[in-house]
């Protein structure tokens, strides 16, 4: 049975997996770099074995990313790339979906359908808006068709199995979320379509609880 380690770096592979699965990856990047303020602070999370990093780094080197992820072998593989390609990002090891005690980021990115990986996805996005000033989130939505899905898995090396209620169940151990327009819209932000999905921008709760506050004044 293939590890996480062994199939997720599959995902960044991209001469490997489907034209439509690259095209997604490649536009997220591109929309990152264009949405995040100069100099900001980034967590990535699930910054697997450090890929993601390094491309954003190449396109916005003004940015202070630090990449977050589950398994600790991942980290060590990412410390390993940042170095051979002269690049400094900080880690963390741990899970988005348990509370961490670390300071606030600019914002949060979470791409490439990470979030579809984790199945406690709405504390994940809970945990998300409390680090981040603001939430990236960029998913894989209806044009992530069936057909394209089995394609995708092959070139990842996960089976199919069947696909209930847009969850991918595979053969191995992952489960897969695909997600609606309306999903999205309902994590109250910004939406963009992507090639195969969507791209949104969340503002943190903290900016909410302020806009609440006022229009409770408005009203008194
Ligand atoms: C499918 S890979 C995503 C690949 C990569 N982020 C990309 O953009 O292509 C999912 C990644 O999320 C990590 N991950 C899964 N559950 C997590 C959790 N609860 N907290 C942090 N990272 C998690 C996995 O270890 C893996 O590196």
């Amino acid at each position: 049975m293939p590890s996480p380690k062994d199939i997720y770096v599959n995902c960044d592979e991209l001469n490997n997996i489907t034209k439509e699965n690259k095209a997604n990856w490649l536009k997220e990047i591109k929309q990152v770099a264009k949405e995040i303020k100069k100099n900001a602070t980034v967590l990535q999370v699930g910054c697997m074995n450090g890929v993601r990093i390094i491309a954003l780094l190449k396109e916005r080197p003004d940015l202070q990313i630090t990449g977050l992820d589950i398994e600790k072998e991942f980290l060590k593989m990412a410390r390993k790339n940042f170095k051979k390609c002269q690049i400094k990002a900080k880690l963390i090891h741990g899970d988005i979906t348990k509370s961490l005690k670390i300071k606030k980021f600019d914002y949060v990115i979470c791409l490439n359908n990470t979030l579809g990986y984790i199945p406690e996805e709405e504390r994940a996005i809970e945990n998300m808006k409390n680090l981040g000033e603001k939430v990236i989130i960029s998913v894989y939505g209806e044009k992530f068709t069936n057909e394209l899905a089995k394609k995708y898995f092959q070139s990842i090396n996960l089976e199919l199995q069947k696909i209930k209620k847009n969850i991918f169940h595979t053969k191995e151990f992952v489960k897969v979320k695909r997600y609606t327009e309306n999903e999205v819209k309902s994590w109250g932000g910004k939406v963009f379509k992507t090639p195969i999905g969507y791209f949104t921008i969340i503002r943190s709760r903290n900016e909410i609880t302020f806009i609440d506050k006022v229009s409770e004044n408005v009203q008194i």
